[in-house]
C-alpha cells in the first residue's frame, strides 16, 4: 500500500509534503518522492525521488531543493519493478507528473500500445503508463488535464488512486480513485489530496473520502468531484474527530483489527492481473516453472506460512496431483533432506526475511531443487535467495500476528495449484473455470465474515475467562485448527491447541470438560459426518463447542452450543474464509483481555534470529 499526499496552496510545498509523507512511514515502503512546480523555476516541475527512506529523500533535497506552492508526493510500496531511484514515484512524461497507489492490470498492453506510438519508458513499473497516456491525451487534444486524465481512465483496468500535475496547468491536481483509498482536504484557499487521513490531520480536519469510480479536480479555490464520465457529484465534508494515532489505524483499535478487515481488499489485490477468464488458466508473473520435470513439491514456512503451506499441500495434490511435502524450515534444515533437481522447494514467507526458511532455502538449492518464494514483500531477501518468485499484494502487515497475509498466500498458493494443474492436465479447464469464479468471488464472501464482529465479540466475552481452548479440524481444516490456535496463543496468551479432530480418541479428549471451550471446523464437504461425531464426542463430556459451518447449514445447531455461519465455496479454497472467525475470535479475546495485541510479548513481526 503506498502513501499518496498532494498540496496546492500559498504556501511551500514540499515541507507539507514530507510532513505527510512521515505520517504515512509506519505502512512501510521501499522509496519516496515528490513533483513540485515553482512558477518562479521556470516551466517545469521538479521530481525528486530516490530508493530508500524518506531520510534518503530529504538529504537529495538538500542538495536539489524543490521550492514551491503545488506538488505531490509519494512513499512506494513495490508492487511492479524492484525498489530503485527509477522505478520511484513521482513518474513523468512530458509536463505529466503521477502518483499512484494500486495496480494497473492491463498494463503491459498498454505499454506495448504507447511504446508502439513511440513513447520511451524509463522505469518497470505499471505506473508510468498512466503518465504517457496523460500526456498523449493532451497531444491528442484534451482542452486541459482533468478532461486529459478523464479519457486515460477509459483505458485503464485494475485498482488506483492516481493523483496527476501538468506544468501547463500548475494551479490544478486531478486525482481519481478505484478501489484504492483517496481522501480530499479542505483548507483556507489551500487544499489537499492523500491515501490516509493521517497524512493531513495536522492540517485539516474537514475530509471528503472520494468514493469508487470519483475523479476530482482541486484547485486552490476548491475541488470538483465527478464521475468517470464527467457527471458531477456533490460531496458533503466531514470533520475527522480521530486522533492521529486512531488516523493511522482507520478508525480501528488496533493495526490486527484494521488489517483482518482489509482481508477482502487484500485477496482481490492478490488476484488482479493473474486470473484469465477467457483461457481459464492463471497467469503466474515471476514465474516460468517447467512442470514436466516435477515430480514433486516440498513447501518449508514458519508459523503461520507453515500453517498455509500445509493447506497448499491439499490444494495441489487435488488440483494438479504432483505429490507434496511440508515441512517446518527450522527442522527441513538440519535434516539433511534427500533432493534432487525433480524437486520444487516452495518457501513462503510473509516478511521474506525468515532466517529458518533462507537457511531452508540454501540446502535445497545446495541439493539441486529448484525454488519458489512466495513472500508478501518485493525484493526482500527471500524471492532473491530464490529461483521464481511470486508475490501477494496484502500491503504491508503491521500487526504481528499474521491475517491478511494468511489468506492472500492460501489464494496465492490456490493459484499456483491452479497453474499446475492445467499444466499437468489433471485439472479441466471446467474444473478451472469453476475455480477461478470462485476465487474472485472470494472477497465478496470475505467481507460478509469480516463484517459479522459482532457475534465474535460476544464470544469472545461468553469464553474469554477460559484457561485453555483446542481447535479441532480435519483435512485442510486442520491447518485452519493449528492456525486459529496460533492466532489465540500469541495474542491472547491463553495457552490453545490445535489438533486433527480424528486424533480427539487418541489421547486430546482427557481435556475435555465444562471448563474447555472446543472450536471445531465443520464446513460442509467430506468431513462433515465425522466432524460432527467429533462434536458429539465433545458434548457427551460437557466440553463446549463452538462449530464454524456452512451458511445454510441448518443440522449443526443441534450439536454445538455456538455456531458461527460461514459463506459457501468451492472446497479447497473453504479454509480462506474458516480462518477468518477464528482471527476475529482471538483479536476479541486478546481485546477482552487487555493484550498487547499488536506487538504481543516476546514476539517480533519477522523473525531473523536462529
Ligand atoms: C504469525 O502470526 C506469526 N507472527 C509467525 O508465526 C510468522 O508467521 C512466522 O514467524 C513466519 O514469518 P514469515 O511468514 O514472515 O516467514
Amino acid at each position: 500500500m503506498c502513501g499518496i499526499i498532494g498540496y496546492i496552496g500559498a504556501r511551500q510545498a514540499t515541507p507539507i509534503l514530507i510532513g505527510g509523507l512521515r505520517k504515512l512511514e509506519y505502512r512501510g515502503y521501499d522509496s519516496a518522492g515528490v513533483s513540485v512546480f515553482d512558477p518562479s523555476g521556470g516551466p517545469m516541475s521538479r521530481v525528486v525521488r530516490c530508493r530508500g527512506k524518506l531520510s534518503a529523500l530529504e538529504e537529495k533535497l538538500q542538495k536539489e531543493p524543490a521550492p514551491g506552492t503545488v506538488g505531490m508526493g509519494h512513499t512506494r510500496w513495490a508492487t511492479h519493478g524492484r525498489p530503485s531511484d527509477e522505478n520511484s514515484h513521482p513518474h513523468k512524461a512530458g509536463p505529466i507528473s503521477v502518483i499512484h497507489n494500486g495496480i494497473i492490470e492491463n498494463h503491459l498492453a498498454l505499454r506495448a500500445e504507447l511504446a508502439a506510438a513511440g513513447a520511451k519508458f524509463s522505469s518497470e513499473t505499471d505506473t508510468e503508463i498512466f503518465a504517457h497516456l496523460v500526456e498523449h491525451a493532451l497531444l491528442a487534444g484534451a482542452p486541459d488535464l482533468t478532461v486529459a486524465v478523464r479519457r486515460s481512465l477509459a483505458k485503464v483496468r485494475g485498482s488506483f488512486a492516481f493523483v496527476v500535475m501538468s506544468d501547463k496547468e500548475p494551479g490544478t491536481l486531478v486525482a481519481a480513485k478505484n478501489s484504492s483509498p483517496l481522501v480530499v482536504g479542505l483548507g483556507d484557499g489551500e487544499n489537499y489530496v492523500a491515501s490516509d487521513v493521517t497524512a493531513i490531520l495536522s492540517e485539516t480536519r474537514r475530509v471528503i473520502f472520494i468514493d469508487e469510480g470519483e475523479m476530482v479536480t482541486v484547485t486552490r479555490s476548491g475541488v470538483q468531484i465527478t464521475d468517470f464520465d464527467g457527471k458531477p457529484h456533490v460531496r458533503e465534508a466531514k470533520t475527522i474527530t480521530w486522533s492521529a494515532v486512531q488516523a493511522e489505524k482507520g478508525g480501528f483499535k488496533h493495526y490486527m483489527l484494521k488489517e483482518i478487515h482489509e482481508q477482502p481488499r487484500a485477496v482481490a489485490d492478490t488476484l488482479v492481473g493473474r486470473v484469465n477468464l477467457e483461457s481459464d488458466d492463471v497467469v503466474l508473473d515471476g514465474v516460468d516453472l517447467d512442470v514436466a520435470k516435477i515430480k514433486r513439491i516440498i513447501f518449508i514456512a514458519c508459523g503461520t506460512s507453515y500453517h498455509a503451506s500445509m493447506v497448499g499441500e491439499f490444494m495441489v495434490e487435488s488440483l494438479a496431483r504432483i505429490p507434496v511435502e511440508v515441512d517446518l524450515a527450522s527442522e527441513f534444515r538440519y535434516r539433511d533432506p534427500i533432493l534432487g533437481p525433480g524437486d520444487l522447494v516452495v518457501a513462503v514467507s510473509q516478511s521474506g526475511e525468515t532466517l529458518d526458511t533462507m537457511e531452508a532455502i540454501r540446502e535445497a538449492k545446495k541439493k539441486g531443487a529448484q525454488v519458489l518464494a512466495i513472500s508478501n514483500v518485493v525484493e526482500s531477501s527471500i524471492p532473491r535467495l530464490s529461483d521464481h518468485a511470486f508475490y501477494t499484494h496484502a500491503g504491508p502487515e503491521i500487526g504481528v500476528a499474521s491475517t491478511k497475509a494468511f489468506t492472500t498466500q492460501l489464494v496465492g498458493i490456490a493459484l499456483l495449484a491452479i497453474y499446475l494443474g492445467r499444466r499437468t492436465q489433471k485439472l479441466s479447464k471446467e474444473r478451472a473455470r469453476q475455480l477461478l469464479a470462485e476465487l474472485v468471488q472470494l472477497p465478496v464472501k470475505m467481507r460478509d465474515v469480516v463484517e459479522s464482529g459482532a457475534q465474535l465479540q460476544a464470544l469472545a466475552r461468553r469464553y474469554g475467562h477460559a484457561h485453555g481452548f483446542l481447535f479441532l479440524g480435519r483435512g485442510s481444516q486442520y491447518p485452519i485448527a493449528l492456525e486459529g490456535a496460533l492466532k489465540l496463543k500469541e495474542i491472547s496468551y491463553i495457552h490453545a491447541e490445535g489438533y486433527a479432530a480424528g486424533e480427539m480418541k487418541h489421547g486430546p479428549i482427557a481435556l475435555i470438560d465444562e471448563h474447555l471451550p472446543v472450536i471445531v471446523l465443520a464446513p460442509r464437504g467430506p468431513h462433515y459426518e465425522k466432524v460432527v461425531s467429533n462434536l458429539a464426542e465433545v458434548r457427551a463430556r460437557q466440553g463446549k463447542v463452538l462449530a464454524v459451518a456452512t451458511k445454510g447449514d441448518n443440522e449443526i445447531g443441534g450439536h454445538a452450543d455456538d455456531v458461527i455461519l460461514v459463506p459457501d465455496t468451492a472446497l479447497e479454497l473453504q479454509p480462506i474464509l474458516t480462518v477468518l472467525p477464528l482471527q476475529m475470535l482471538s483479536y476479541y479475546v486478546a481485546d477482552f483481555k487487555g493484550t498487547d495485541i499488536d506487538q504481543p510479548r516476546n514476539l517480533a513481526k519477522s523473525v531473523t534470529v536462529e
